[in-house]
């Protein structure tokens, strides 16, 4: 049994001492048994919304660059972040906790009123729902690709003046259409376009889909 720390014993208040109400005992209790702890071969999982902070300017003070509350950074996250811009040879990763969440959170930061963007036309329904009735409704211009000619080339003839997105699955879902990413990222690159893809079926394992559309 794991002795308790003299702090989540008791109370002291003016002259008596004061016993802490249940509440308070299951919150701030800690275990104190004077060893020491190494450091775990695998990040241990935080389970916690909230950090402890020094002070309200240490709180507030961006360049400590610690952590707060868990929707602006957490260590787990940030874990899961880091290995996927490894394995995908990226400059960095934004975890999110769906398919969906990182969709929409993409396109609505980079595409403002007025831009276009050319959009393959095999694609998982969820994101055709999202394009097709709430991405337009915020002003953004779309041109779904023709089943019968969705190449690379059809990307480039869709382009227009205000184009600022190109988008595709990497295997789409459920027609299992492949893209040429080489192809794609080039094609960006020439015009100036940001490419996106969501890469749902083919993990890094099999395909490196930062590395293959940047270095081409
Ligand atoms: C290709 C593709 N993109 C996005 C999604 C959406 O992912 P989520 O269900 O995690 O929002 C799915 C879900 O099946 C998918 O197949």
């Amino acid at each position: 049994m794991s002795p308790v720390a003299k702090d989540g014993e008791s109370n002291s208040k003016g002259g008596g001492e004061r016993s802490k109400g249940m509440g308070t005992t299951l919150v701030t209790t800690k275990v104190d048994n004077g060893r020491p702890i190494s450091k775990p071969i695998t990040t241990p999982i935080y389970h916690t919304s909230t950090y402890l902070v020094e002070s309200c300017e240490s709180a507030l003070d961006q360049s400590l660059n610690g952590y707060l509350y868990g929707r602006l950074g957490a260590p787990n996250a940030e874990e899961v972040e880091t290995t996927m811009a490894a394995v995908e040879q990226g400059a960095g990763a934004v975890m999110f906790s769906s398919g969906m969440a990182a969709i929409s959170n993409t396109l609505l930061c980079f595409l403002q009123p007025g831009d276009h963007m050319v959009v393959a036309s095999s694609l998982y329904s969820g994101t055709q729902t999202f394009i097709t009735h709430y991405l337009t409704k915020f002003g953004v211009d779309v041109t779904f690709l023709d089943a019968v000619d969705d190449g690379i080339d059809a990307y480039a003839r869709a382009t227009k003046e205000n184009t600022k997105m190109y988008y595709g699955e990497t295997i789409s879902n459920p027609m299992m259409k492949l893209l040429d990413l080489q192809e794609f990222g080039k094609l960006g690159g020439e015009k100036g376009i940001m490419t996106v893809v969501d890469s749902t079926f083919s993990t890094p394992i099999n395909q490196v889909h930062v590395s293959l559309i940047s270095k081409s």
